[in-house]
């Protein structure tokens, strides 16, 4: 059987979650968005929870839960992120997904600096804070949220600068990450360009 680990990280809306999706598709891979793990910690934290608690029992069927996707939710995940403890509460789980049988896809912030350092391919998907806040401002009034783009792009370098600035696991290229600046690229562009980089490491 195969064990092939795709680390996939990058900032916010850069196209990490399309790419990986088209990417675990194309390979018959299974996919986790590890940020659904933080993003779950938060909305528990939200609702009254200690941040650690929440993490050490966290279930899958938590990933599923309603309101994940919010703006507030995302905050509170890039808040609770920064924690080394719930970090460490939620690495046995990544890990194991990753080296499950027949392949994993896994998209984040540190998949590849280190959750899974050794991984077989490794991308890391980025574009400028103004191209990713246009992107996630029209996802948000398509779904019929009344966000303005500058609060979508003050959250978005909010999160960015949490997220770069913390001493646990900061967001960061791994040294052997192949960069994909999606700024210019269409989406089939982007997903072609990952395909091939990945396929390079078969
Ligand atoms: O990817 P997503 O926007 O859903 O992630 C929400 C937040 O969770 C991020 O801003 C980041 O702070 C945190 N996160 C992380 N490490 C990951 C995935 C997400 O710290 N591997």
């Amino acid at each position: 059987t195969t064990r092939f680990t795709i680390a996939i990280d990058g900032p916010a809306a850069a196209g990490k979650g399309t790419i990986s999706k088209a990417v675990a598709a194309h390979f018959g891979f299974a996919h986790l968005d590890t940020g659904l793990l933080y993003r779950a910690v938060g909305a528990r934290v939200l609702a009254g929870d200690k941040p650690l608690e929440a993490a050490q029992s966290l279930v899958a069927a938590d990933l599923e839960a309603e309101g994940l996707r919010t703006a507030e939710v995302a905050q509170a995940a890039s808040k609770v992120a920064v924690i080394a403890e719930v970090r460490q509460a939620l690495v046995d789980f990544q890990r194991s997904f990753a080296r499950r049988a027949g392949g994993a896809v896994l998209d984040g912030r540190d998949i590849g600096t280190v959750i899974c350092p050794d991984a077989e391919a490794k991308l890391f998907v980025t574009a400028s804070a103004e191209v990713r806040a246009r992107r996630r401002f029209l996802e948000l009034s398509e779904n019929g949220s009344d966000s303005d783009y500058d609060t979508v792009l003050a959250d978005v370098k909010a999160r960015d600068e949490r997220d770069m600035n913390r001493s646990e696991a900061p967001l960061k290229p791994a040294d052997d990450a192949v960069v994909i600046d999606t700024s210019d690229l269409s989406i089939e562009a982007a997903i072609a360009a990952a395909i091939a980089a990945i396929k390079d490491r078969q």
